[in-house]
């Protein structure tokens, strides 16, 4: 059986890029794979070295995952730390990874721009670590949004080049999975890129109602087309992706109908579709509130987690290490 591997860092809240660019593929392979889902608590220390309470840090994502359906007795639902073979691999894998090709890495040059104050060997080495997360469990699928595909690319790079230098077959490379044809980008709609905790654009799963309707009233607009059949600016255009991906494609083919007729008004766009962001959210939101009261149950799941994540990772780490020349 094929196996998936994926994670989400523990900076924050849940919001709807990390749901629809990743949880909802978890729950999509969940029934048909052997599934890893873990909580990236090691990778959150390269942007945030100061954490302060890690378990309750962990706990906001965990009660979240629990809550979009990620099922504990299918999958595997861990925290990385609990995992320290990881970090042997980690090591093993940095051995062969070179300066250059870590500095290339677009989110590596991002970050150290965004925190030149901490360009630090963890941030360098980010995509090392990410590598290990994944092969350690010999994953064929990672379910992961349009922004981590170079971090996959270099994770395929070293597990390729791990069976290159000791002349093995050990690691399958692991490809991204995305259910629909292209990796899904959710839009900011404060007229930027995309949506992300740092960006300080996002919708979380855990707002409330009237923090949405907020939120999404303040999306960035125009002055509205004044030609038909025009060309959508990114700021419009990001509107129009997000109600493809909460709304029906009735409301999708009404607004961009009105669009093209120069009838739009966007501020009857927007109230659709916080309200379907609403309708989507809410007994998600309902079901984080009850997981998370229950700290027990959520201990009990990832002490459960990480007994298979490790039983998976050392049946693996004692290959490499013999692989290597280690007895
Ligand atoms: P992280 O914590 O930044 O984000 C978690 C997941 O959410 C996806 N995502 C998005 N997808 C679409 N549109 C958006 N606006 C958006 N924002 C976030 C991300 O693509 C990701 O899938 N490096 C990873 C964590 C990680 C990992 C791994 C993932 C560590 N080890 C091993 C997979 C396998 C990260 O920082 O994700």
């Amino acid at each position: 059986m094929e196996t998936v591997v994926s994670g989400i860092r523990p900076t924050g809240n849940l919001h709807l890029g990390n749901y629809f660019g990743a949880v909802k593929n978890f729950l999509r392979l969940q029934d048909e794979y052997k599934c890893f889902f873990f909580i990236a608590d090691w990778h959150s220390l390269t942007t945030h070295p100061k954490p302060g309470d890690v378990t309750a840090n962990v706990r906001k994502i965990l009660a979240e995952y629990l809550a979009c359906g990620i099922n504990p007795d299918k999958a595997a639902v861990y925290v990385q730390s609990d995992v320290k073979e990881i970090l042997e691999l980690y090591l093993f894998l940095n051995m062969n990874a070179y300066l250059g090709e870590l500095q290339r890495v677009t989110s590596f040059k991002e970050k150290a721009r965004k925190q030149p104050e901490n360009v630090n060997a963890g941030l360098l080495t980010y995509p090392t670590l990410m590598a290990a997360d994944i092969i350690i469990h010999k994953a064929n699928k990672v379910p992961v949004g349009k922004d981590q595909e170079q971090n996959m690319e270099m994770a395929r790079k070293f597990a390729r080049r791990f069976n290159m230098i000791y002349g093995v077959d050990l690691f399958p490379e692991p490809e991204s999975y995305h259910f629909t044809a292209e990796a899904v980008k959710v839009p900011g709609l404060d007229g930027s890129g995309k949506m992300g905790k740092s960006e300080g654009n996002a919708i979380y799963l855990i707002d409330d109602a009237a923090t949405i309707r907020k939120k999404v009233m303040k999306a960035v607009t125009d002055s509205g087309p004044v030609e038909p059949n025009s060309v959508k600016p990114e700021a419009i255009e990001n509107l129009f992706t997000m109600l493809k991906i909460v709304s029906s494609q009735d409301t999708y083919d009404y607004f961009n109908e009105k669009y093209n007729n120069c009838e739009i008004r966007y501020g009857d766009l927007k109230k659709q579709l916080a309200e379907d962001i609403i309708q989507f959210t809410s007994p998600i939101r309902e079901r984080i509130l009850e997981i998370s009261a229950d700290t027990d149950y959520m201990d009990k799941v990832v002490a459960v987690g990480a007994e298979k994540a490790r039983e998976s990772a050392a049946a693996t780490m004692k290959e490499v290490r013999k692989i290597i020349g280690f007895k």
